[in-house]
């Protein structure tokens, strides 16, 4: 009898949670792991996608000098990766090869054929063996994706205006624009379709806020015009325009651009700095962060933003680009991966000087 009772008042106890809890949101309702349709059903987890490769490496070009003015190194032979693009590869799930732009080119090559995608990062260097180098290897990635090896390249800032250049073969074709260290909107081309796109999987809202709020970071003195990449057959043959922005002149130039047949994009604004509208209390108006290195990944200035949608800017970018990275089915031995990896050379924090970037990797 007594038995009877004590279940008579667990049921009644579970309803009543069960009431409570339905109460609040029918979303409420926890499942413990029992209760799963896998489990139910006999089934594990499904087994990982075998077309995907969930070990991508990316190379990334290094640039001629120290990064640090020379403050770290004046050595002639000198090339620099600010370590925020090795984090933002890091941040999506990928690891990074330095390619070292001015070692050998069999070694060059040998660490090109262990990554799954590459990165041309920001910079001024246009001329000499740096440019040579990034024209060889777009090449290349361009004849991989030909031969059937999806191989994603990511053209940021200066990497876009290098394959412009490359693209024309015009290294005259390059326009000035009043664009350094300001901030500014991304416009969408009308009726874009942006499927396939670095912008797809952007949440709607930061899609919105990227049109209408200043939070991506341009800092360039060159681009192009939407009106001459469309007038050069070569550039709108290879690229489509996805967005434009104003100079402070008014000046417009392609901010962002994807070739049509290739897994290359291009963006002349930095997603591994973003900039922030910020309400300042003292002149109760929005007023902006105008620091020189805005970065997920960059602290050298206290102004530096790093708000919600700063970061969602650099890490929906970053997911993108990895995610093209697993489509690569290149699986290079993992022994040379791990002997050409970046983690056996060590950063030098360079930010302590309060200006230019926070971490360096420095080959010399
Ligand atoms: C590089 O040269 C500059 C100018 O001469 C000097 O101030 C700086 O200390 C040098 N850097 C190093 C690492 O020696
Ligand atoms: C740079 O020059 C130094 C000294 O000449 C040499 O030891 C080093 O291997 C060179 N580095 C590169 C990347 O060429």
């Amino acid at each position: 009898m007594l038995y009877v009772t004590w279940i008579s008042l667990l049921l009644l106890l579970s309803n009543v949670l069960t009431a409570s809890v339905n109460a609040h949101s029918t979303h409420a309702l926890l499942l413990l792991p029992t209760h799963s349709h896998a489990a139910v059903s006999g089934q594990r987890c499904p087994a990982p996608d075998p077309n995907l490769n969930f070990r991508p490496v990316i190379g990334i070009v290094s640039h001629p000098g120290d990064g640090c003015s020379g403050r770290l190194s004046n050595a002639t032979n000198a090339s620099y990766i600010a370590a925020s693009y090795v984090k933002f590869v890091e941040s999506a799930g990928a690891r990074v090869v330095p390619l070292i732009y001015n070692e050998p080119p069999e070694v060059l090559y040998k660490k090109l054929s262990l990554v799954n995608g590459v990165i041309f990062t920001g910079g001024s260097s246009k001329t000499g063996l740096y440019f040579e180098v990034v024209t060889s290897i777009f090449k290349d990635v361009l004849r991989k994706n030909d031969a059937g090896d999806r191989f994603p390249l990511l053209a940021i800032c200066l990497g876009f205006e290098l394959l412009t250049m490359i693209v024309s073969k015009d290294n005259n074709i390059l326009e000035r624009f009043s664009a350094s260290d300001q901030a500014s909107t991304l416009q969408f081309v009308e009726n874009i379709d942006i499927s396939g796109t670095v912008f797809q999987r952007f949440p709607p809202v930061l899609l919105n806020k990227l049109s209408t709020e200043c939070i991506v970071m341009q800092n360039h003195k060159f681009g192009i015009s939407p009106e001459k990449l469309q007038k050069t057959e070569s550039l709108s043959s290879f690229f489509e325009i996805l967005t434009t922005t104003a100079d402070s002149d008014d000046k417009v130039y392609v901010s962002t651009a994807q070739a049509h047949r290739y897994p290359v994009t291009a963006l002349q604004w930095h997603p591994e700095r973003v900039r922030h509208k910020i309400f300042d209390l003292k002149c109760k108006c929005f007023i902006f962060n105008i620091p020189m290195q805005k970065n997920a990944f960059e602290w050298a200035s206290s102004s530096i933003p790093h708000s919600e949608d700063a970061i969602q800017v650099t890490q929906n970018v970053a997911n993108f680009f990895i995610r093209e990275a697993r489509l690569s089915t290149h699986r290079p031995p993992s022994q040379e991966v791990l002997d050409n990896l970046i983690y056996n050379y060590s950063p030098t924090y360079c930010g302590k000087a309060g200006k230019g970037f926070d971490e360096v990797y420095i080959f010399s």
